[in-house]
């Protein structure tokens, strides 16, 4: 009998006898890892890349050496019942002692069914909704033979040119630390034995988004205190949330790649923050040491990688190939090589692949899960809680669904791949509803529709614009689509220039120029520059890469069946020159006014950004009281209750996220003008008022102290409470006494 097998009987055997299992599992790894060979053991430390392409996966073995599926514990890129299950068998019945394979996939905004890209998702400022999101992209993947997603993507980023920006939750640690906490939970679900429950990675660890002049795989040099304050948080909650693995970023800090970066591997994330999980090199970047210029031969990236904490070496194949050696000559302990393979054969008996090595692979539920009618419902409400309405005059928006016609113009519009965005998984276009399929089919039957494609992000050639100008002067209301195709943003897709690309600038000008009144619908993965054309029109939404449900969820908010609710969770800057620029920025001895000289800002342009963190309108409006504070007084153990009511003050139904921002106002180290502290997505009818309330303590209270501990200082705070970034409804209160804080770091998960 295979040995899977035996213990699959011994697991089933006993699996009634409650606390005996976790002993007879437990049995199952240490009795793996003494029949295992220094060579077996190290393949479980090594995945194997698979290249997804259009007909399915397709083996790639790499640049070193050709890796046999049964040699390696993890394989990237495979999906699908029927290539997991074919992979599977051959790890399990041609390897000596059958060791199931994890099978790892990009599942970063949705398998099949694609949610909003996260930077768009981040705008609903929702943790209910990124948890749900996370759970139904979960039962896809898993239901499609997947264990293992390389999400969620926490990093904080605050320059927009950086492509990566449309992968992560935007600028901010405290909103970033709630989603990330949501989406770990989320892929996680009810937990084993369920079959639903993914595996997590919370990635890139970290200050990745601090990529130098927005370049990808950029140095970042950022200093400990913003490294801890800002970069931290996100990665903290992850792990506070039980996130199954950490994925180091490409980047450097201070002269150390994140691949060998012994001090925040080892010494922050297993010894401070006591992670237990795995740790994954990212893909070749093991390999990659070499060109950073630290490591002399691929031997030696082995080394410094795997002696700095990465457990398992992503496509390249160093591990492969040198750590056997390593290990012999005492240059790698043995026993660090036992701890990482008992993490992986952790993961996997985690997910019962002892017991069944094949339970992920399962045609009937595949068939039920994906792609579902559920999944597309909530796929349309996540697209519609992203859309942020950045400018609506004269209510413009919402559209009546009878017009007379309807020009459309932009090949956005019926740009299906751009609906889903990069890192889509198995996301396909045809499923998709584009934006003009999504406004054909909401409006009227007698309203006329018609589509000019030639505004377009990838060609500069500019064709028609007599004819586009002509039906421009004939429609009664303008929508033009414009912003980015899907792979103008993404892994290695930098800009430096923010402006809309191709010809969509100049088409635009000869919309506007025709008179009729012009709503643009932005779509794109990052806050664009944008030009004083679009700042021309009348009414503009921002509606990012919003998945396979997109042109629904934007005819669902251009023709108000539903009220837009996002906020930006990332400044907009007036131009490139003021990046990077985020709301959370210190004061300086000299603060930014506009109109005075001598300040920190500009000759040439406003310091200010065209849109701040937090903004977003509504078709309705809202009003908000001073803040009441429980106390004017506390001490450092005591809790604040900040309570606001809010009134909608429009004529109909709508969302407010009520945001609360704190500042300590003198303490022994600068800090930020505000922080976000506190959010609340309300729902308020016509006129109705409703009280919000928020409870601070020492946690929001705190900072770190030249050792990095957390401390509560006395002294003033001001708290705002308001409906962005800039709100100026504030109220006062003191911290009487400084206390010392037990735990390491700043943040705790909210
Ligand atoms: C990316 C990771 C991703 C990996 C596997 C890398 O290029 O940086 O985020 O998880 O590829 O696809």
């Amino acid at each position: 009998m295979k040995f899977y097998r035996q213990l699959a009987l011994i697991y089933l055997t006993l699996s009634m006898t409650g606390g005996a299992v976790q002993a007879i599992e437990q049995d199952t790894v240490e009795d793996l890892l003494r029949q295992m060979t220094l060579q077996e053991k190290i393949d479980q430390l090594s995945q194997l890349g698979i290249q997804t392409t259009p007909t399915g996966p397709v083996i790639d073995y790499g640049e070193l050496s050709p890796a046999p599926i049964n040699t390696v514990g993890s394989v990237l890129g495979a999906y699908g019942v029927e290539q997991t299950r074919r992979l599977q068998e051959q790890a399990v019945n041609q390897s000596r002692l059958h060791i199931p394979l994890l099978f790892a996939f990009d599942v970063i905004h949705g398998y099949r069914t694609i949610f909003p890209v996260p930077l768009a998702e981040a705008a609903a400022w929702d943790a209910d909704l990124a948890y749900r999101t996370a759970r139904a992209a979960a039962v896809e993947a898993t239901a499609s033979g997947v264990h293992w997603t390389y999400a969620p993507m926490v990093d904080i980023a605050r320059d927009p040119r950086w492509g990566r920006v449309v992968e992560g939750a935007g600028e901010d640690p405290f909103l970033g630390a709630a989603l990330a906490a949501a989406k770990v939970r989320g892929f996680h679900g009810a937990g084993p034995p369920d079959r639903s429950f993914m595996l997590a990675t919370a990635k890139h660890f970290v200050a990745y988004g601090a990529a130098e002049g927005g370049r990808d795989y950029n140095v970042a040099d950022v200093s400990e205190r913003t490294l801890r304050e800002v970069y931290f948080p996100p990665f903290q909650a992850a792990v506070a949330a039980g996130v199954d693995a950490i994925m180091p970023s490409f980047n450097e800090l201070a002269g150390v790649p994140l691949h060998s970066n012994t001090a925040l591997l080892s010494d922050v994330l297993r010894n401070q923050w006591r992670f237990t999980g795995l740790t994954i090199s990212d893909a070749n970047a093991v390999w990659e040491l070499s060109q950073h210029g630290i490591a002399d031969v691929p031997g030696d990236a082995a080394r410094l990688a795997f002696n700095a904490g990465i457990d398992i070496e992503m496509v390249s194949h160093a591990y492969r190939g040198f750590l056997p050696s390593l290990v012999r000559n005492g240059l790698v302990p043995v026993a660090a090589v036992d701890d990482a393979v008992r993490r992986v054969l952790k993961a996997k008996q985690r997910l019962g692949l002892f017991a069944d090595p094949y339970r992920y692979s399962d045609e009937a539920r595949q068939r039920a899960s994906v792609l579902t009618p559920q999944h597309r419902a909530l796929a349309r409400e996540a697209a519609q809680q992203s859309i942020v309405l950045l400018k609506n005059t004269d209510a413009l928006l919402p559209l009546p669904k009878h017009l007379r016609n309807l020009l459309v113009v932009g090949s956005l519009a019926t740009d299906a791949q751009a609906t889903i965005g990069p890192w889509s998984a198995q996301g396909r276009a045809d499923d998709s509803i584009t934006i003009l399929q999504g406004i054909r089919n909401a409006v009227a039957p007698n309203t006329e529709v018609v589509y000019l494609p030639d505004a377009s992000p990838l060609s500069q050639k500019v064709q028609n614009l007599p004819a586009i100008r002509q039906a421009a002067q004939k429609a009664q209301v303008v929508i033009a689509v414009l912003g980015e195709s899907a792979d103008q943003s993404g892994e290695a897709h930098s800009r430096a220039d923010l402006g809309l690309p191709g010809n969509q600038d100049v088409v635009l000008r000869a919309l506007l120029d025709a008179g009729q009144p012009v709503i643009i619908v932005l779509m794109n993965g990052r806050p664009l520059v944008l030009s004083e054309n679009v700042q021309r029109a009348p009414a503009l939404l921002e509606t990012w890469f919003l998945g396979t449900e997109m042109g629904s969820a934007v005819a669902d908010i251009l023709f108000g069946d539903v009220s837009p609710s996002g906020k930006l969770p990332i400044t907009f800057a007036r131009s490139v020159g003021q990046i990077p620029l985020y709301y959370a920025h210190k004061n300086t001895g000299r603060p930014p006014r506009e109109g005075e000289s001598w300040v920190s800002a500009y000759i040439d342009t406003p310091w200010s950004p065209l849109y701040p963190f937090g903004f977003g309108l509504s078709y309705t409006t809202f009003s908000y009281s001073t803040p009441r504070l429980s106390a004017d007084r506390i001490a450092s153990t005591d809790t604040l209750t900040v309570q606001v009511s809010v009134t909608n003050t429009g004529q109909r139904a709508g969302d407010e996220i009520v945001q609360l921002y704190l500042r300590d106002d003198v303490a022994s180290v600068t800090r930020p003008v505000r922080q976000l502290r506190g959010f609340r997505k309300v729902h308020l009818e016509a006129g109705e008022t409703r009280s919000v309330s928020f409870t601070l303590d020492a946690q929001d209270f705190a900072l770190l102290d030249e050792h990095w501990l957390p401390v509560v200082e006395a002294g003033r705070f001001t708290v705002f409470v308001g409906a962005d970034s800039t709100t100026a409804n504030q109220a006062w209160f003191d911290v009487t006494d400084s206390r010392a804080l037990s735990e390491t770091g700043l943040s705790r998960p909210p």
